[in-house]
């Protein structure tokens, strides 16, 4: 409930208060609320929890930027700066097993000699780790500007073997990892072959994606048309996921995300960045006489993100920063989930927007976009498509005369050559973003979502990695109803999220930053509150009511739970039976000096709630809800009541008003203690003036709570009465007759 401060009336500098109540005009405060969370958990919160630990400490700048996770052995490997640490994650105390890999000093020198820095460039990046088999993990990292790759192989469990680097598998790592430790890129792993997009040269200029064979001697590889700016233009790789596309093995493709800049977004604004998705078959092996190491099923569709505006504009969020795969019962059906950001002048903010495979499949197989005309713009294709479709992968099943793309007749390799764009775009489900942040103080930059299933529904939680040390924590409900869950501050500086992998096995999320490397837990039940109503309106479908606190799910199948169901509507309801549903506010009496200002003290448990003050005052007035203006200010953090009035005495309810559900939190009941009660002698006021004299049967009342404050000023005045009672004794008659003045004192 609301946090016991001083109750008799706490004065804050004026300047302050004004401040606060421009600051919380209406306005800003409702846009505000809209993006609240349940819960903020600081740092030092998180700490005291206990559902947070770091694991690893970034000193000397490791940057933890790959994290490959086994959750059925148990164990994270993370890629660092020089280094592969593997940690054991059933035991925690355990000093994780680490590799020191670091380029070779000639590199260094010649890296350092390109102008590049030495601390923060010229080292070995381990940026790619790829599960290949049981027993190794196929690892890229930057070589200081000479990327370099290897097999690490995994010490075999139960015989104290521990990890080590096969050195014999050392192999060049162009085309598979960036020269640098910060150009963006993405790396899959699949059969023994590894689908990258990345940078291929020491300038980070000319991006590609590759297939390349990772078992050794072998080198053969495939890739996009160099120095086509058609196929690629200035691409920044997101992810890459290898789907099926029907029950015919023949038809796997691997779908790669990234943004780039856009030919086709108009002749001037050349500046101009699509978000996109492209697809290969697996089976491509390039063409025969043409296109040969080149891919000849490689399409790309833009990925639209944008809320709809008036008059059918969009707003649209273009910069593609991260992509979800979320995996279905539907192997060929998998739900991409991608996070988008946009940044002008006068607006930033980022977005999320979910695709169903049906709507990125329809893009590639609707129409192609063609440049034509006088003008040479980008338009769709509506001439002939040849034989067999360009991006369909060649299968003996449907026609045995195609069993490799070298089997592709060059009419087909010609078009692919030049038609890789298609002109219809990727739309999200419902056509908008499932969720929007503008104008916050932060940008979205990871994304993961956890699915959990009922028995006739799902719900989403969205895991969003901030720029500023921040884990956002979002329900998705019926795929649409955001409900902001917490906000937590992983790291104890603000730095950027540079990585998360989610372990659902352990209920926890594994968070890199720039600051170290965290165990997360995915809750933090106990905090929303002590009630059963404060649980239930969090509605966190980690937690619940399971009768005497707000409780993890799965510890209390067995006994009594509430608000299991976040999806419904009315979630207060599960709790109307509990006595809380009755309970009485914590009631408080507080003294307030005429003329002066009183502030009474009502903080919300959570951001979301919004406060509301009820108040009955003078005789016979009824109930009247108290509103900023006149001599009262509603703040954030209570009522502030300036040049209190004899008319101001009365009962004062701050209450907690959220989902259209009210309760009380705090009741003041309110004294005005005259202005001329400080000057007068208390002899005076049997003259029908009303002193700072306390109701004795107050005092005692049960519920009501007397500060230790109040007290003090009550036993203060006695005390005071007493020393005037003593006084008036001793005096001789003629003074007693005599109007006696004294100090006033403060309170
Ligand atoms: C956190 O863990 C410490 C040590 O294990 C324990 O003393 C403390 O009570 C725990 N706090 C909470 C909130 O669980
Ligand atoms: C995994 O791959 C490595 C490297 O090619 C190989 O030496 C090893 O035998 C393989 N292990 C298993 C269990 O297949
Ligand atoms: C009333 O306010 C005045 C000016 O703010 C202050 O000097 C005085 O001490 C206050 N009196 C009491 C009794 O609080």
């Amino acid at each position: 409930m609301a946090r016991m401060g001083a109750p008799c009336g706490r004065r804050l500098p004026l300047a302050a208060l004004l401040l606060c109540a421009l600051l919380l005009q209406p306005d800003t405060a409702g846009a505000w609320k809209q993006h609240a969370p349940r819960l903020r958990v600081a740092y030092k919160d998180l700490l005291k929890s206990n559902s947070s630990r770091l694991l690893l400490s970034s000193g000397d700048g490791l940057g933890f930027q790959a994290l490959l996770l086994d959750e059925d052995r148990a164990w994270l490997m993370v890629g660092a700066k020089n280094h592969i640490f593997l940690l054991h994650l059933d035991h925690p105390g355990r000093e994780p097993e680490k590799i020191f890999w670091p380029a070779s000093r000639e590199q260094v020198e010649h890296c350092r000699l390109a102008g590049k820095d030495v601390e923060t460039e010229c080292a070995n990046f381990i940026r790619l780790l790829q599960p290949y088999n049981s027993s190794h993990v196929f690892a890229c990292g930057t070589g200081s500007y000479q990327p370099v790759c290897a097999f690490v192989q995994l010490g075999a469990r139960g015989k104290g073997a521990l990890m080590r680097l096969v050195t014999h598998s050392l192999q060049s790592g162009r085309g598979r990892c960036p020269y640098s430790p910060r150009q963006p890129f993405t790396a899959l792993l699949v059969d023994g072959e590894l689908y990258s997009g990345t940078s291929s040269d020491f300038m980070g200029s000319s991006a590609a994606f590759f297939r390349t064979w990772v078992r050794g001697a072998e080198q053969s590889y495939i890739r996009t048309e160099q120095n086509q700016d058609h196929w690629l233009h200035e691409p920044a790789f997101v992810g890459a996921f290898a789907i099926p596309d029907t029950y015919n093995p023949h038809d796997d493709k691997v779908y790669v995300f990234f943004r780039e800049t856009a030919l086709e977004a108009g002749q001037w604004d050349r500046r101009h960045i699509h978000a996109r998705v492209a697809r290969v078959c697996k089976n491509d092996v390039g063409g025969k006489r043409s296109l040969i190491n080149r891919w000849s099923t490689f399409l790309k569709a833009r990925l639209v993100c944008s809320i709809p505006g008036p008059q059918g504009t969009q707003t649209h969020f273009d910069q593609l920063e991260d992509v979800f795969l979320l995996r279905t019962r539907d192997p060929q059906n998998p739900l991409i989930f991608g996070l988008f950001t946009v940044s002008s002048g006068v607006f930033s903010g980022s977005a999320v927007c979910v695709y169903s495979m049906a709507a990125i499949r329809a893009a590639f197989s609707g129409p192609f976009a063609h440049k034509e005309g006088f003008d040479y713009r980008w338009v769709e294709y509506k001439g002939r498509v040849p034989y067999p479709r360009p991006g369909m992968c060649p299968s003996e099943t449907y026609d045995p005369l195609l069993r490799s793309t070298k089997d592709f007749p060059d009419e087909v390799i010609s078009f692919v050559r030049s038609h890789q764009l298609m002109w219809e775009p990727v739309q999200p489900q419902g056509r908008q973003p499932v969720l929007v942040r503008v104008n916050v103080p932060y940008r979205l930059r990871r994304l993961l979502v956890h699915r959990l299933e009922t028995e006739s529904r799902h719900y989403d939680v969205l895991f969003l990695g901030t720029d500023e040390g921040k884990v956002l924590k979002v329900g998705l409900a019926s795929g649409t109803e955001v409900i902001n869950l917490e906000e937590i501050s992983v790291s104890k500086a603000p730095s950027p999220i540079l990585d998360m992998k989610l372990s659902p096995k352990r209920q926890e999320l594994l968070v890199s930053s720039t600051q170290g490397l965290f165990q997360l837990a995915l809750y933090r039940c106990e905090l929303y509150g002590k009630t059963c109503t404060d649980c239930c309106l969090a509605r966190d479908p980690y937690c619940t009511w399971d009768g005497k606190t707000c409780a993890p799910h799965q510890l209390t199948e067995k006994r009594r739970a509430r608000c299991q169901d976040v999806l419904k509507p009315d979630v207060l309801s599960q709790c109307q039976d509990t006595a809380e549903g009755t309970a009485v506010a914590t009631e408080k009496l507080v003294f307030g000096v005429e003329k002066n200002s009183t502030f009474l003290e009502c903080l919300a448990r959570s951001p979301q709630t919004t406060i509301r003050w009820l108040a009955w005052r003078g005789e016979g007035s009824g109930l009247s809800e108290i509103r900023t203006g006149g001599h009262f200010a509603v703040l954030e953090q209570g009522l502030l009541i300036r040049q209190l009035g004899r008319e101001d005495a009365g009962t004062y309810e701050c209450q907690a008003v959220e989902r259209s559900f009210s309760r009380p939190l705090t009741r003041y009941s309110l004294r005005v203690i005259q202005h001329e009660a400080m000057e007068v002698p208390p002899y005076r006021r049997s003259k029908g003036v009303e002193g700072p004299r306390m109701d004795p049967r107050a005092l005692g009342a049960p519920g009501t709570s007397l500060d230790t404050y109040c007290n003090a000023l009550w036993h203060q005045e006695r005390q005071r009465q007493k020393a005037w009672h003593q006084k008036w004794q001793h005096r001789s008659p003629e003074s007693k007759s005599g109007r006696v003045r004294r100090q006033p004192q403060a309170l």
